[in-house]
């Protein structure tokens, strides 16, 4: 894991200096010092107050709601004066660890800046209501694409599953790289991350980030928290938070942009209900390896393309988090394999081999169920660490 050194300006968006986010690690610098010349162009984050986000979703109306997480609503709202698009998250008050989650995200992406990551355009902390304001990406998640496509949404071709994949590491290598301190995602899942114009992913949702371990420790010792199917076996047994967890995670993310497949699906059983259990046999035999692949590609991929892929993923999701590789270099692979663009009308599809097994894909909240047991919003977390 590289260090980036700490140069340029020393005051952070929220004009404070080299604050520590998290209360558990101390910080000897602050993450947000990493673009290339070691200072950020990020403008800072606006506060908006209620009357302006009411104004914004039209009075958080039906229509201007467009999907729910463990923070709260969302919704789609458009800026007064500028017109500008936006994405509301409102924080459901139910929960207390909402607000926590609200300031590590405020704080974290005021910090951060990378083209991998969302914007963050500001918050609203009028009264006790907690908004968090985002730039709105036009193509939703990559979990929409994947797992409920709309009849008039195209199938993620394998070019394009290449390009988000490659991008998406390219966030995860920012973070924990060249931010410093590193910061350990701990929610990387398809529906964190969200896709611009051209399917350009974002990594979204930092409330549960950490900053990564300090001099000479290897990990920091945190509550396990994140979504089943997409968290480290080490950490999900001991709660020793590593970069390495983060690889995990995207190696999960992987497998599913390849096979179409869900991280958990409550409507198979046996070893199908889990992909890393289900995939895992697979990797032994690369004659085996048509079979995981998505089969709404009808075979329209690389057969080589298909088999680095695949050997990406099965080395970031081995149990032993050292024989995991670091993001750099599953950057580097993926830069690589997003460069080898499959061509349809010259590339001949291939013959599945296999029996499509796939059932329908089905749509359910129900499917993320998180570490700490919850469905749907996240609720409160008494532990003090985040
Ligand atoms: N900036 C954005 N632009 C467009 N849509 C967004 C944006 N942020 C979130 N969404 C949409 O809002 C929905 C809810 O997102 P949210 O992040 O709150 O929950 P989640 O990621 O599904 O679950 P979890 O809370 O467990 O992370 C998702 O369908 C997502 O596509
Ligand atoms: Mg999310």
């Amino acid at each position: 894991m590289g260090w980036f050194p700490c140069s340029g300006q020393s005051k952070d968006k929220l004009g404070k200096k080299n604050r520590s986010l998290d209360p558990v690690e101390p910080s000897s610098g602050k993450p947000g010092d990493a673009s290339k010349d070691g200072s950020s162009n990020k403008i800072a984050a606006r506060t908006f107050t209620f009357r302006e986000m009411a104004a914004a979703t039209k009075n958080f109306r039906g229509e201007s709601f467009i999907g729910e997480g463990g923070f709260g609503r969302v919704y789609k709202g458009q800026l007064e004066g500028t017109s500008q698009a936006v994405a509301i998250k409102q924080l459901d008050r139910n929960g207390l660890q909402g607000n926590r989650e609200f300031l590590v995200e405020v704080l974290m992406l005021s910090l951060l800046d990378h083209p991998n990551l969302v914007n963050l355009i500001g918050y609203c902390a009028d009264g006790d209501q907690r908004l968090l304001v985002y730039e709105y990406m036009e193509l939703g998640s990559l979990e929409d694409h994947l797992h409920d496509p709309m009849p008039d949404k195209a199938i993620l071709d394998w070019n394009t599953r290449m390009k988000i994949a490659a991008g998406a590491a390219r966030g995860l290598e920012y973070l924990h790289d060249k931010a410093s301190p590193p910061v350990i995602y701990r929610d990387l899942k398809c529906s964190n991350i969200l896709l611009g114009e051209g399917y350009h992913p974002m990594l979204s949702d930092f409330g549960l980030a950490k900053l990564g371990p300090v001099g000479d420790n290897t990990h920091v010792s945190t509550r396990v928290m994140g979504t089943y199917g997409y968290c480290a076996p080490e950490y999900a047994m001991t709660g020793q938070l590593t970069l390495k967890s983060d690889v995990y995670s995207f190696g999960v993310v992987l497998l599913e942009i390849i096979s179409g497949r869900k991280a958990v699906d409550n409507s198979k059983s046996g070893n199908e209900h889990n992909l890393v259990v289900w995939a895992r046999p697979l990797f032994k035999d690369k004659r085996k390896f048509p079979q995981i692949a998505d089969p709404v590609l009808q075979g329209q991929y690389p057969t080589r393309g298909l088999y680095q892929a695949l050997a990406i993923a099965a080395m970031c999701v081995q149990e032993q988090p050292n024989l995991r590789p670091m993001i750099a270099d599953v950057v580097t692979a993926l830069t690589y394999l997003s460069s080898q663009k499959y061509d349809s009308e010259t590339q001949p599809a291939q013959n599945p081999l296999w029996k499509p097994c796939t059932p329908p894909r089905t749509k359910g909240k129900g499917d993320k169920k998180r570490i700490d047991g919850s469905v749907g919003p996240r609720r409160e977390q008494t532990d003090n660490r985040f």
